[in-house]
């Protein structure tokens, strides 16, 4: 069978299982133009479908990328909750001790922060990539708060619609170019001047901060090559406090945590 659009023989079966559409629009159903993949192993990649409608003269187009979190999402709490939970707190801290009512959770995974920014009060969206783990979080969070998969590299909310944005252990892991286009979006919808909390690794130092260290290098290196990769790279760059002055974000709050291997900190513009 041939792909109708690109003309691809699959090697893989093809067929619709599911299809996932970009916040709350909604198109058309067009099915033969639509394909989703299944793995070598028999189990289906969940693929977001994003379709446009073809009278107004737009093309579908399906996301082939796979859900690098769709086998993690179930057991991502239980397995890195309890080590997150100091820097989840912080969070919480830096976002009470200033005048915010909305808080954007980009990349925000289970959505386990924003339960928790949720229950003090704050005006709570989170969105992600994963359509795992944003089931995971819409089943957590049952209508306290909106969640929306999309990229968090072009976000679909107008400008300054945020008091504040946090982005929590996902810059480590992307592309530079990508990253920069994450933070440039966070300060775009955020009220100026913009504040971001991001949550992040810094480089350790001292004897039992490397140790720890070499714990984080185990787990990075466990989720996949190009995940080591960019976790890498961003450690060359500084990791989180090398990159701010790359974004003109200034530095305003840091908090060193898990053994001087996280920080989360409040930058702004
Ligand atoms: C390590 S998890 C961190 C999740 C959460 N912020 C936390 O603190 O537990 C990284 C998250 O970033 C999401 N992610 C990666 N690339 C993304 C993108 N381009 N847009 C939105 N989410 C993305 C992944 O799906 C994943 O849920």
């Amino acid at each position: 069978m041939l792909c109708p659009t690109s003309g691809f023989r699959p090697v893989f079966r093809l067929k619709v299982t599911q299809i996932v559409y970009p916040g709350n629009r909604s198109f058309t159903f067009a099915p033969d133009l639509i394909f989703v993949y299944h793995t070598m192993n028999g189990s289906l990649w969940r693929l977001p479908v994003w379709k446009k409608d073809r009278r107004h003269g737009l093309e579908v187009m399906a996301d082939c990328r796979p859900d690098e979190y769709s086998q993690l999402a179930p057991y991502y709490d239980f397995l890195l909750g309890p080590f997150i939970l100091p820097v989840r707190g912080e969070i919480c801290r830096l976002a009470s001790s200033r005048q915010f009512e909305s808080v954007l959770d980009i990349c925000c995974g289970t959505g386990e922060q924003c339960l928790m920014l949720s229950s003090l009060g704050f005006e709570v969206t989170g969105v992600d990539l994963s359509p795992g783990m944003i089931e995971v979080a819409k089943r957590n969070a049952r209508g306290r708060v909106r969640f929306f998969r999309e990229d968090a590299a072009s976000l679909h909310f107008v400008d300054s619609s945020f008091d504040c944005a946090v982005i929590s252990f996902a810059l480590h892991e992307k592309e530079e170019d990508t990253r920069g286009r994450i933070l440039r979006e966070a300060l775009r919808v955020v009220r100026k001047p913009g504040v971001l909390i991001i949550a992040d690794f810094i480089t350790p130092r001292g004897f039992l901060p490397k140790m720890a260290g070499g714990f984080v290098h185990v787990v990075e290196r466990g989720a996949g090559r190009q995940h080591y990769r960019n976790f890498r790279d961003f450690m060359k760059r500084g990791a989180l406090q090398g990159i701010l002055p790359t974004y003109d974000l200034k530095l305003y709050r840091m908090k060193k945590l898990l053994f001087r291997n996280v920080a989360v900190v409040l930058a702004g513009t």
